[in-house]
């Protein structure tokens, strides 16, 4: 199998090592920066490019989508019209505009798309979602979820404020993290509605948002 990874930062290094590791022999590496390219290229010992169009020129089988927020559903469909298979880093989108041609896309070409929203995985969750579906709490009427992180700690070897989670152009910001949703979704099923709030407290020196509460009722009637 022939892999192409769009994004060689911290997650796609992370997934071109373990498919080295997993025995995959012919691995490509993306990405706008010579620095990054030229540390794929030491470490993987794979081919590099410095565009998306170049990769797909060495017709890759999968293509792993682990740019910044902003360029994943472009990525993903210029992939997908080349035929060729996706991993597809969260969130799949920062806007719904344009998603329904990517669905169309993959069910046309028969690709196989996942998105990288890893939770479900978790032993942890796995455990959750067993007890929940076992049905030994009950009817779940209510869930709370608290999550937070200190962004200076995610990259430590770069500054924080340069990092696409920071910046609005590259769709950052805590709500497109998207993990809570997406294990919500899991555990207790489409979400029917959602308010919320973001805001700006200044904690960081960010231009998206630092903080976030959604309030979200479920199908099943769970608040
Ligand atoms: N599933 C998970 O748990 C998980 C974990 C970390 C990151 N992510 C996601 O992966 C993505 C990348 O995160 P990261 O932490 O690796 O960021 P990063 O900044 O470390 O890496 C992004 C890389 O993409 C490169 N890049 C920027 N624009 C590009 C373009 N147009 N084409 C090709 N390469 C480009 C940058 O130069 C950089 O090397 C984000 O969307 C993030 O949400 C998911």
């Amino acid at each position: 199998m022939k892999i192409l990874v769009v994004g060689l930062g911290s997650i796609g290094m992370r997934h071109a090592r373990n498919f080295k590791t997993l025995g995959v022999e012919q691995l490509i590496g993306c990405d706008l920066l010579e620095e990054r390219r030229q540390k794929f290229s030491s470490e993987i010992n794979g081919d590099i490019v410095s565009t998306l169009e170049k990769g797909l020129y060495k017709k890759p089988d999968l293509v792993v989508v682990a740019s910044p927020n902003r360029f994943h559903l472009e990525q993903a469909k210029t992939s997908a019209r080349n035929g060729c298979h996706l991993f597809i880093e969260k969130p799949v989108s920062h806007t719904l505009e344009g998603l329904d041609d990517l669905i169309t896309l993959v069910d046309e070409k028969s690709l196989f798309a996942h998105i990288g929203s890893k939770w479900k995985f978790h032993p942890a969750f796995k455990t959750m979602k067993k007890i929940i579906n076992e049905g030994s709490l009950g009817k779940i009427t209510g869930a709370q979820v608290i999550a937070g992180q200190w962004l200076p700690d995610w990259h430590p070897w770069e500054d924080y404020r340069n990092m696409y989670s920071a910046k609005k152009d590259q769709a950052g910001g805590i709500v497109l993290d998207s993990h809570e949703f997406d294990y919500l979704t899991w555990l207790l099923g489409p979400i029917s509605k959602v308010s919320g709030y973001t805001a700006h407290t200044g904690a960081l020196d960010i231009e998206t948002e630092d903080i976030a509460v959604a309030c979200m009722q479920f199908e099943s009637g769970v608040l």
